[in-house]
């Protein structure tokens, strides 16, 4: 049999997991996503052409491969439409490839709406603003609209009704905004739904077909470790869990949780939106990385904070997650720096804290300088041929971490990548 393997982020998102899961992707009969909705950006560079993923897996650029998308993502009919269509355009089939488990939670315009005037306010936590917190609350509120229900009209109408009177309640009354019509969000919902409803089936049965005629399967994570709704830096996270171990609910597919499990990271630290973030640099290094890394989110495009690799943020992470080996991604964007840090604890008043502190907000990290090592590492096609400073900078990680390096990705191509 041959095993599966789950690759998730191991910080605050954003570690460069498209590029990794696109050339994991050549070696697995399927990927599938299991959490998070279209606030994830997966970028892929194919043949000089830049794809953005959002929803599909990025497997969808192998014909071997095929793409899954399991119940415990939140679905926006429009924005996978949009995907299918521009995929299409670009000359990429979505027929016969991609399944998508009809139980999936709908993400509908009303919610982003919310998301939107919420965010608007005070209190703002700085979402993609893409309606993915009110879709989860739904979820577990039990008042989704799931794919499913649009094969009943009946029932679709009377669940459809009691979201938008409860949200409509909601726009009017707390927020001054426009109401939503009913019959027009219907008729939105069911025309969209029409274009996309032969993706829909039963993802569970499928993954296990796969599994059971000795196939492998690589789960796509989305977002981070450190966004998890239950592990991350709640209130500043998203509304799923991130973590490897998610994998069995989100796919449906319970055997999923015997794969390996990949952490991404990147050599530095990146975070958008609100929330803490110990080591955060506010001086011309953070706009160094910031400028050389082109941090500006995927879906958003706003700028990324910046700052040195957290090791205690990934040790605490590569716990939760049981990692089983880890990637190193963006290591070239340190190629100028004439030294480099890694935080190896953190400080509030002189009392060393843990990650998983009400103070972290004030955590002043305790950092480890190594020498920078100066040069392009953008010709290194050998592990080992890397230089001195960068095999001291990487063997540190590995020891303070607990885990082996893999992988690490020395360039923005698809060709970019070391591995050991
Ligand atoms: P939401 O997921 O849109 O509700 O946003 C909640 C938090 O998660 C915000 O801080 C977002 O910036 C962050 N977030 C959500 N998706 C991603 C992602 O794919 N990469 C990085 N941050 C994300």
């Amino acid at each position: 049999m041959k095993k599966s393997l789950i690759l998730v982020g191991t910080q605050w998102g954003d570690e460069g997991k498209g590029k990794i899961v696109d050339y994991f992707s050549q070696k697995f009969d399927a990927v599938c996503r299991f959490q998070g909705g279209h606030n994830a950006g997966h970028t892929i560079y194919k043949e000089d052409e830049k794809f953005v993923l959002h929803l599909i897996p990025s497997g969808v650029f192998y014909d071997h491969a095929s793409c899954y998308i399991g119940q415990g993502v939140i679905l926006s009919l429009e924005s996978l439409l949009d995907e299918i269509e521009q995929l299409e355009s670009r000359g990429i089939s979505l027929e016969g490839k991609l399944r998508i488990s009809r139980y999936c939670s709908l993400l509908l315009p009303i919610h982003a709406k919310i998301d939107q005037l919420r965010e608007d306010n005070k209190n703002a936590i700085g979402t993609t603003r893409r309606g993915i917190g009110p879709a989860y609350e739904d979820k577990t509120a039990r008042r989704s609209i799931k794919a499913f229900d649009l094969e009943d009209n009946d029932l679709l109408e009377d669940k459809l009704k009691s979201l938008v009177d409860y949200y409509n309640f909601q726009i009017k009354n707390i927020h001054n905004a426009e109401p939503y019509d009913f019959e027009t969000v219907l008729k939105d919902l069911k025309d969209v739904y029409q274009k996309t409803a032969k993706y829909f089936g039963d993802v569970t049965d499928s993954l296990e077909d796969i599994y059971e005629n000795g196939g492998n399967i690589l789960y796509e994570g989305a977002q981070g470790t450190m966004l998890d709704v239950d592990y991350g830096t709640y209130p500043y996270v998203t509304s799923s869990n991130t973590l490897a171990t998610s994998v069995g609910i989100g796919s449906g597919f319970p055997k999923s949780i015997y794969s390996d499990v990949l952490g991404v990271a990147k050599a530095y630290t990146t975070r958008v939106g609100a929330g803490p973030f110990p080591t955060e640099l506010f001086c011309d290094d953070g706009e160094k990385i910031a400028k050389l890394g082109h941090e500006f989110g995927a879906t958003t495009g706003r700028p990324r904070r910046c700052g040195w690799l957290d090791l205690v943020a990934l040790k605490y992470s590569a716990k939760l997650n049981n990692l089983t080996s880890l990637c190193i991604t963006k290591l070239d964007v340190l190629d100028e720096f004439e030294s480099i840090k890694v935080c190896i604890g953190y400080k509030v008043d002189d009392e060393e804290i843990p990650f998983k502190s009400r103070l972290l907000h004030k955590a002043e990290p305790i950092y480890k300088e190594f020498a920078g090592w100066k040069k392009s590492l953008n010709d290194c096609t050998n592990y080992d041929s890397l230089p001195t400073e960068t095999l001291s900078f990487l063997s540190f990680i590995e020891e303070f971490v607990g885990v082996d390096i893999s992988v690490v990705s020395n360039g923005p191509n698809r060709d970019d990548l070391i591995h050991r």
